[in-house]
């Protein structure tokens, strides 16, 4: 396949940054001719070899990612300030570079940018909604101003692709309609979280509009698998392993009958890969769902049976800004332009979980906030 990227010329004097990296796009410009480049290449040889950028690689869908790249060849950096995540947690691989900073800081970012990162996945996040709720000024910064400095060092050094992990549950609305299809975002939302997430897609937008800069916005749904130690602020599967782990009930907010499009990190990350390569996703919003529903309280159920908990389960009130009843992605965009088609089920995906509970549960025990 032949995969072509363009940038308009105007595109190095960009945001005062022009004096910073100047060596080393001047060479890049020289190297790649005249903003352009033409690279043919398959999924599974495109990585190979390239340097890759990963921000938050040590969270939860990070550190799966990292390590897939780092299986495919990959050279990867990470840059994450472990805000939300374990060095513990992180590949203990040889090709997979850890620095510890926050995307707010240009002494880190000229660091790893330094490196020249072919692409760059935009994972760090402040995460997620009652966090943001919590703390909305620290939501802004690291998810509105974070993804902006991290777009402005992106296109000085020429990235082939820019990937940015939006959400399923950030864009869509109460006057989105079920399956959710990309064009039909909300901007009527319920949480300072939702409202930086779509602003980080306008964010990506805006770089490649007028400077060409290939970016992808990637739509998670409600992203689940081995790797997300559980938290105050982290997603209910993890929380519910672990409470169910220690013989507690599980907490539901609401009546169980809310359903989620829970989807696995490795579905996910073939979405993510794909969006590295595919011409036909530069521009593009493209969800990443499994495509189904499953209800909270069947999910609960299989947590408790799979744990061998006897607990069961108890009812909480619903959070205020939890309005929507149901989740549910459509995935026929990313099918079509990616070839995008989920594997897991969601029965194995949990089983998946509580192996990677079991096996390292002591470091989980000592790391769980809550
Ligand atoms: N997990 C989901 O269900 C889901 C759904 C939709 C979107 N997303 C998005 O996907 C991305 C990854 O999600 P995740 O589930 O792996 O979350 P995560 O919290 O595990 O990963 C985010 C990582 O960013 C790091 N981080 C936070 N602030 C930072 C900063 N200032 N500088 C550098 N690193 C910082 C954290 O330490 C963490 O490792 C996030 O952008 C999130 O908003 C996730």
């Amino acid at each position: 396949m032949i995969w072509k990227i363009a940038y308009k010329k105007n595109a190095l004097l960009l945001c005062g940054k022009e004096t910073l990296l100047k060596e080393t796009f001047t060479k890049e410009i020289k190297k790649r001719g005249k903003g352009r480049c033409a690279i043919k290449m398959s999924i599974e040889n495109e990585y190979e070899d390239k340097t890759i950028l990963v921000t938050g690689g040590a969270g939860c869908i990070g550190t799966n990612l990292c390590r897939k790249l780092a299986e495919l060849g990959a050279r990867v950096i990470i840059l994450d300030d472990l805000s939300s995540a374990y060095e513990w947690n992180i590949p203990k691989v040889k090709n997979i570079v850890f620095v510890k900073g926050s995307i707010l800081d240009e002494e880190k970012l000229k660091r790893v940018f330094k490196e020249k990162p072919d692409y760059v996945f935009h994972l760090a996040a402040h995460f997620a909604n009652q966090n943001s709720v919590d703390n909305p000024e620290t939501d802004l910064m690291v998810n509105g101003l974070g993804t902006l400095k991290v777009l402005q060092y992106a296109q000085l050094v020429y990235v082939k692709r820019f990937i940015y992990s939006s959400s399923g549950c950030g864009v869509y609305g109460l006057d989105s309609k079920m399956p959710f299809e990309e064009h039909d975002i909300s901007i009527s939302l319920h949480t300072p979280y939702q409202v930086t997430k779509l602003l980080g897609e306008l964010y990506t937008n805006y770089f490649h509009n007028l400077y060409g800069l290939p970016v992808v916005n990637a739509r998670f749904f409600n992203v689940y698998g081995p790797g997300e130690v559980p938290g105050r602020y982290r997603n209910v599967i993890p929380n519910f392993f672990y409470w169910a782990m220690n013989k507690q009930p599980l907490p539901i907010t609401g009546d169980g009958t809310e359903t989620r499009d829970w989807t696995y990190v490795d579905d996910i990350i073939n979405g993510l890969l794909a969006m590295g390569i595919k011409e036909e996703a530069v521009g593009e919003a493209i969800n990443l769902g499994s495509g189904k529903e499953h209800r909270v309280i069947d999910l609960a159920n299989m947590v408790n049976e799979l744990t061998g908990n006897d607990s069961g389960v108890r009812y909480v009130e619903r959070r205020d800004w939890d309005v929507k009843r149901r989740l549910l992605s459509s995935i026929e965009k990313a099918k079509k332009l990616l070839g995008y088609e989920p594997q897991m089920e969601f029965e194995d995906g949990l089983k998946k979980v509580h192996e990677w509970f079991t096996e390292n549960w002591e470091n989980i025990r000592r790391s769980a906030e809550f």
